[in-house]
């Protein structure tokens, strides 16, 4: 059974003018709550989902939610299997769920097809996986232009804007490398340059320090945590290393096909 629609509000407003952590509010209110109180820039309500194993289904989600407020980072846990991929895959309209539904803002992406999500999903989400996933060919500038290339013309203020971010990531001197000249926590850096190019509202990231050694992989969170603040961007970040998860706003785990606060 279908469940009601969630009730999913313009931002507009709440992400042209994002609350500022260190700003303090009159009433007693932090900058979060406020954030929190703003209507969400994602919503997922019951999601169910299955995957066929031989003659038997594997139930992954059941009944899944989760609401993230403008420019909040969340933090997901949970055992290896427990879905956080396949949950991330739908929360990105990249595959569809049996039943619930998902809001981008105020568009509910539930049912819209393959090709009515591509244009969408470029301009509103940016993803950052495991295995970074760059262009072999192309440097480290192109692979950032390339997240704007799928929209349209890519003119001297992209290539401004392609070249600060990597420059925000600590890459200006690398911006003309190949991926086969970058250590993997510079592959990762220009794949969050890249995800954040189109301006999205939301980054979605699959354990992005999985494939990083220890020291690298807190500099990668401390980098996407602070690019998504200072872009107004919330971050859903999966991770199985508690102290990146302790860094976000708010912290979940995903257990028996459902989401907890922890
Ligand atoms: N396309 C598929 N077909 C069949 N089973 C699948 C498919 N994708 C995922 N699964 C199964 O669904 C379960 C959840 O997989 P998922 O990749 O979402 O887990 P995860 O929490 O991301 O794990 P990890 O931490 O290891 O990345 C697993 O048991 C997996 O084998
Ligand atoms: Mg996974």
């Amino acid at each position: 059974m279908n469940s009601p629609r969630p009730p999913l509000l313009n931002l507009e407003r709440s992400m042209k003018h994002p609350p500022q952590p260190s700003e303090a509010f009159g009433d007693g209110r932090s900058a979060l709550d406020v954030q929190r109180s703003a209507a969400p820039v994602l919503q997922a309500t019951a999601l169910r989902k299955s995957y066929r194993s031989g003659d038997r289904m594997i139930e992954v989600l059941r009944g899944a939610a989760l609401t993230v407020a403008p420019g909040e980072s969340v933090g997901i846990r949970g055992e290896s299997g427990s879905g956080k991929t396949t949950l991330l895959n739908l929360l990105a309209g990249l595959d569809a769920s049996e039943d619930g539904e998902i809001g981008w803002a105020d568009a509910r992406i539930t049912g819209l097809s393959h090709n009515a999500l591509a244009g969408r999903r470029a301009r509103f989400l940016g993803m950052v996986f495991q295995a970074y996933y760059l262009i072999p060919e192309i440097d480290a500038l192109a692979n950032v232009l390339m997240a704007r290339r799928m929209l349209g013309l890519v003119d001297t203020a992209e290539r401004d804007r392609a070249w600060t971010l990597l420059v925000r990531v600590g890459l200006a001197e690398r911006t003309h490398h190949l991926p086969s000249q970058l250590s993997g926590g510079e592959c990762q850096r220009v794949a969050i340059a890249r995800a954040l190019m189109n301006q999205p509202r939301v980054i979605l990231a699959d354990e992005p320090t999985g494939n990083l050694d220890e020291h690298t992989g807190d500099a990668v969170i401390d980098v996407l945590l602070g690019t998504c603040a200072e872009h107004g961007a919330a971050l859903v970040l999966v991770t199985h290393n508690p102290q990146h998860a302790a860094k976000c706003d708010r912290r979940l785990l995903l257990h028996d096909g459902v989401l907890k606060e922890v």
